[in-house]
């Protein structure tokens, strides 16, 4: 089947930033505010544990910049968000491997089901460009080589299945409706505002505090690790100057061990190399994540931050910005935490 490509460049007026309270969506957020003064951006966001509108408290008053607590799983809430945007960039979602193993259903309503209620108010309203952000765990375990948007998909983890089942439901759209759709694919990515549930803060953290860095299996496993504003960068690019229906990869480039990642952190902190200590492997986890991103490198797009500088001044942020992380390690966190690691620790 030959897919119609449309490559014309785009300029944002107004976009809605669904999931602009996590991770990635805020760092898209401030990055597009500061660099595109004229761009209005609406944050739709469910505040899930993973929210946070600190994460956006160094923009908040800016001119142009509205905040919005809603559901992507709900229609109502999306319409009214979405209406008077020319564009949406999706960053909403359950994001944590571990969290899909110990219970998938809400990963499957908002990557699968929530993709949907979003391309449907896309189609209703006339959206003129949608750029979902998908994920390199979509290609499942990757033993020799590196990944490509052709190649097909391989999920092994809930949450991997849930964002191609979404990424399905896209390109279905596409293909069926002629929305104006794109996906983009990024590598594991690592920065400042990052949820301590995931490898870097984690570490980081428990390194901060002395506690056990817990490693899983062996910790041989290999990711390619890609700073949270060079993932930022590759959306806005893919935004703007993307072909219509195409997905594009985004890698890092810094394929590391987990070991090793675990071991600069500690060395970073100042801490003994004896705190990472090895527990129970992840249920069915990937070994290896590899992409290739020509694609996105072609259009005009290369990540700038080299992994060891990077993650040095991710942990010195942490060391720093404890104001911000400390409250999060309480409540929810503390009891996720204890089912996660407390009797992996025990046995370790
Ligand atoms: P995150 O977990 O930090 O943030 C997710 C955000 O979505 C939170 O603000 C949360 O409140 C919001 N949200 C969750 N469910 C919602 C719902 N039903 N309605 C509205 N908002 C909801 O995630 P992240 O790490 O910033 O990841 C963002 C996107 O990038 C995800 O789609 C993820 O699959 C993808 N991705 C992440 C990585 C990574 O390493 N973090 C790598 C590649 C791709
Ligand atoms: P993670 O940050 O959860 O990202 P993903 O699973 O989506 O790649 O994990 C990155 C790697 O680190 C992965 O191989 C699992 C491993 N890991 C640990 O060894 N210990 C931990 O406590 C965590 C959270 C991850």
């Amino acid at each position: 089947m030959t897919i119609p490509v449309q490559s014309d460049a785009f300029t944002p007026r107004h976009i809605l930033v669904a999931g602009g309270a996590g991770f990635i969506g805020s760092a898209f957020v401030r990055s597009s505010l500061a660099r595109y003064p004229e761009v209005k951006i609406t944050v739709l966001d469910k505040l899930t544990y993973a929210g946070n509108l600190d994460n956006l408290a160094p923009i908040a008053h800016q001119q142009g910049y509205r905040f919005v607590r809603g559901d992507i799983t709900r229609p109502d809430d999306v319409t009214a968000a979405l209406d008077g945007c020319d564009a949406l960039v999706n960053f909403a979602a359950e994001t944590h491997v571990d969290r899909s193993i110990l219970d998938a259903g809400a990963f499957v309503s908002t990557d699968v089901y929530g993709s949907y209620v979003l391309l449907e108010a896309v189609k209703t309203l006339g959206v003129a460009r949608a750029l979902f952000v998908s994920t390199d765990e979509v290609y499942g375990d990757v033993e020799h080589g590196a990944s490509v948007e052709s190649d097909p998909f391989a999920p092994r983890s809930p949450y991997a299945a849930s964002k191609a089942g979404g990424e399905m439901l896209i390109r279905s759209y596409y293909i069926t409706h002629g929305l104006p759709v794109l996906v983009t694919r990024g590598s594991n990515t690592y920065g400042p505002y990052h949820y301590p549930e995931k490898l870097i803060p984690l570490m980081t953290t428990n390194a901060l505090d002395g506690l056990p860095l817990p490693v899983y299996g062996d910790g041989r496993q290999r990711r390619d690790w890609l700073h949270v504003d060079d993932h930022a960068a590759g959306i806005d690019a893919v935004l703007r100057r993307g072909a219509l229906g195409e997905a594009y990869n985004l890698g890092g480039g810094a394929e590391r061990e987990n070991i090793d990642v675990v071991t600069a952190i500690l060395d970073a902190v100042g801490k003994p190399r004896s705190l990472m200590t090895y527990v129970q492997d992840r249920a069915g986890h990937d070994r290896r994540y590899a992409l290739d991103s020509s694609k996105a490198r072609a259009l005009g797009w290369a990540p700038l931050h080299p992994f060891e500088q990077g993650l040095r001044e991710t942990v010195e942020w942490y060391r720093t910005h404890q104001e911000w992380w400390r409250p999060l390690k309480s409540g929810e966190y503390a009891a996720y935490y204890a089912t996660q690691y407390a009797e992996r620790l025990t046995k370790a």
